[in-house]
């Protein structure tokens, strides 16, 4: 019994904010309106009293760690994780083992998601051969898998590659995705050539107000491109565990929030990077977030007086864009990628019941609001919590 009708169901998404019915059949929305007839009965109804039904949430920067780094991740418990945190997209990025820069890695990583069929996977293909920074990989031969290039995880200090990136990204309509350290300097340097020279540029995870003012500048003048913050720079600052960017500081982070409202930052990219504990203790920059993001997010957005319609923007919507896909909204037609949530529940992240092999969360124990009640992907429910559905 696949097709499903939510009864009277708060809908949200980035342009509304409604209670209808929404019934949804052969992976499509098929009808959002209030008390909709059933004539089948092979329906399975949801009851969506004070529950919000909106877009699932589409991650542009995930680390899954397959093929390679298995033991910090794989395909299977990173696309499971995200699931549970309310994600059906993920770009995966390509600093796995081997790195994705040829065909033979990224067609292993497509074919596996392929046959899980668990999220839709926008594999990312590395910028320079094995991260290098010093040669860069033939580009167009990669483009028709994918149309993101990122060298992420590791800055393209290499000027020439990046003007060469920046000018095949617009002959061959690819984004480039930055990773920037020391961040103000690059993206400063960044959207200098941009300026110069054009290309299709996305600036991941900023965390520093210094940035945020050069990114407002440039935007302010009509320069296109898009920036994105993690989950984990709006919820804290200050703290000495170890993530690239770095946490900054206080007055850093209540910027970037002003630079949410101020539709400055585009996006949230949760930056998910699972490692061992092992590894973390060795050093290991990341954090294990994409399912309890939504919620972080959610608490943050909540104290700050920012709307769900602004957050389905910037978890659902403007990534979607930035993607080319025809999702992340709640209307009829579009295929049924959705999230029933439970907007106000008081949670406690608990890294103990990650089902991401990464426990690598410094917030574990912290609270959060809001609750993943139930994910639905093309139409069918590919996550549901226990005890609440
Ligand atoms: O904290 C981070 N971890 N930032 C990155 O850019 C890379 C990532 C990783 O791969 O562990
Ligand atoms: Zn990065």
């Amino acid at each position: 019994m696949n097709n499903i009708l939510v009864r009277n169901v708060r809908v949200v998404d980035a342009n509304k904010d409604i209670n209808s019915d929404v019934l949804i059949i052969d992976g499509k929305i098929n009808k959002i309106e209030d008390n909709i007839n059933l004539e089948d009965s092979n329906i399975r109804i949801i009851d969506g009293n004070k529950k919000v039904l909106m877009p699932s949430f589409i991650d542009l920067h995930t680390h899954l760690r397959d093929p390679g780094l298995t033991q910090k991740e794989d395909l299977e418990t990173g696309q499971r994780a995200a699931l549970k945190g309310g994600f059906t997209v993920l770009c995966p990025m390509a600093n796995t083992k081997p790195v994705c820069d040829n065909k033979d890695v990224m067609e292993y990583v497509l074919n596996k998601a392929k046959e899980l069929d668990l999220c839709d996977i926008k594999q990312v293909c590395a910028i320079t051969k094995e991260l290098d920074g010093e040669e860069i990989i033939d580009i167009p031969s990669m483009r028709k898998y994918t149309d993101l290039f990122s060298d992420d995880g590791y800055t393209l200090f290499n000027e020439e590659i990046l003007k060469e990136a920046f000018k095949l990204s617009k002959e061959l309509d690819f984004k480039v995705l930055t990773h920037c350290q020391p961040e103000f300097e690059i993206v400063e340097r960044d959207l200098k050539i941009l300026e110069e020279i054009d290309g299709n540029l996305h600036i991941c995870h900023i965390s520093l107000e210094s940035t945020l003012e050069e990114i407002k500048k440039y935007k302010n003048k009509g320069l296109k491109f898009t920036c994105e913050v993690g989950p984990h720079h709006i919820f804290g600052y200050g703290l000495e565990y170890r993530v690239n960017p770095p946490f900054a500081e206080e007055e850093d982070m209540k910027a970037l929030i002003q630079g949410i409202k101020d539709g400055h930052i585009d996006m949230i990219g949760t930056d998910h990077a699972p490692h061992t504990a092992e590894d973390k203790e060795g050093g290991a920059p990341g954090i294990s977030n994409i399912e309890v993001a939504f919620q972080m997010v959610n608490k943050v957005f909540k104290e700050n007086n920012i709307s769900l319609n602004k957050l389905s923007e910037m978890m659902s919507y403007n990534p979607a864009k930035l993607l080319e896909l025809n999702q992340g909204l709640v209307e009829e037609g579009l295929r049924a990628d959705l999230v029933l949530i439970d907007e106000n529940t008081e949670d406690f992240i608990d890294t103990n019941s990650f089902v991401s092999k990464g426990k690598n969360n410094p917030f574990n124990g912290q609270k959060i609001i809001g609750k993943v009640l139930m994910t639905i992907r093309d139409g069918k429910v590919a996550y549901k919590s226990e005890g609440d559905m």
